[in-house]
């Protein structure tokens, strides 16, 4: 990331820019394309300002942005855009995040935890909101744009922590916990990023996040975790995952499935130059999980029983959630390299 710095008006210059030109905007900050503009359409809208900011940087080719903006939930948020190749590359945002965020549930006054925070989108949204919060990430280039994106909308403190899931709160407890962690099923020896690297089957930080929680949890804590599960004949990964993990504990969760599965095999295609792919996918396919389906997940600390609920909610369609929003161009998966050590490297 190259150095950004906000101040007072440069979300008010973003956002006229967005409502009065949105084909320049869009052409710069969602697409990321060069664009040549007259002086007056810079001077109306302080381009000064946005490449001071760091946000554009100027050249014989013209105007280009150093970063994706998204604008959601009154926000506007810096990120990677999606077709950039480092395995640290920050979370764009994308519409799963869009739903998370329709649906927090936080209690009134609750200390909140956001783990895997990325751009911060979940941990701006709740100290908006007026929650004390602490957000953690293993990767400091999202904890630089978080901090920027705090910056930018001027939102009040945050505590941000680098480090692997809870190891920086270790010994504290929340009442209110937020996470979307990297969720992407991917062969053995394929290359990903960081911010979507799942393991062989998707769940390697998951499980982690999970065997966790009731540690972190204050009594009566609420989670919710949006991720992404194989699926098929024999139900859902995730569930089996779950049913597992919370025995002994007094979690009770609920497991709504979103929308229409997809397709394993399509969605595994950018890994098929990598030698073990055909044995990973027949393994799935000849365990009876076929497909990939998005899932929200909710649930609360209370007593000593735990339960389990699984329930399918086909109100969102979830088409194009494989995609960052306004991202019109196709993402360049299979050239992008794995996050090798970086992953396990302190669980
Ligand atoms: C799918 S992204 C979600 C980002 C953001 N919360 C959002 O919804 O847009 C997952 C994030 O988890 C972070 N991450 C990966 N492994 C982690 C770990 N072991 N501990 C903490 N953060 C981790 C990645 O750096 C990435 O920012």
């Amino acid at each position: 990331m190259n150095m950004l710095k906000a101040n007072s008006g440069t979300k008010s210059a973003i956002e006229q820019l967005r409502d009065d030109e949105n084909k320049i905007f869009s052409d710069l900050f969602y697409r990321g394309e060069s664009v040549r503009l007259p002086a007056d359409i810079r001077q109306r809208y302080g381009f000064e300002k946005l490449v001071s900011a760091g946000l554009l940087s100027c050249s014989a080719q013209g105007y280009r942005a150093t970063v994706m903006l998204s604008c959601v939930g009154g926000l506007v948020l810096a990120t990677d855009f999606p077709d950039n190749q480092d395995e640290r590359m920050v979370f764009p945002i994308h519409p799963e995040s869009t739903y998370f965020i329709k649906n927090i549930s936080a209690r009134k006054g609750a200390k909140c935890l956001d783990i895997c925070t990325g751009s911060g989108i979940y941990a701006l949204i709740l100290a908006k909101q007026g929650y004390q919060v602490t957000a953690v990430d293993l990767n400091p280039e999202a904890l630089k744009y978080a901090k920027f994106n705090q910056e930018l909308n001027g939102i009040g403190k945050i505590r941000f922590l680098r480090g692997n899931l809870f190891t920086p709160v270790r010994g504290e407890r929340f009442d209110y916990i937020s996470c979307n962690p990297p969720f992407e099923p991917v062969p053995p020896g394929s290359r990903h990023y960081l911010h979507s690297y799942g393991g062989p089957d998707g769940l390697i930080v998951f499980d982690k996040l999970l065997r966790a929680l009731n540690d972190f949890l204050s009594e009566k804590g609420v989670f919710q975790i949006v991720t992404y599960t194989l699926s098929g004949k024999r139900g859902s990964l995730i569930a089996e995952h779950i049913a597992n993990q919370i025995k002994g504990t007094g979690l009770n969760v609920m497991l709504k499935l979103l929308g229409k599965p997809q397709p394993l095999k399509s969605a595994a295609e950018h890994y098929k130059t990598n030698k073990l792919h055909q044995s990973w996918l027949a393994g799935w396919l000849g365990s009876g999980y076929s497909q990939l389906q998005y899932v929200m997940i909710s649930g609360k600390r209370q007593g000593h029983r735990h339960s389990l609920k699984v329930i399918n909610d086909k109100s969102e369609s979830c088409k194009g959630w494989d995609l960052p929003l306004n991202w019109k161009k196709p993402v360049l998966l299979r050239k992008v390299r794995r996050p090798a050590t970086i992953v396990c490297a302190d669980f």
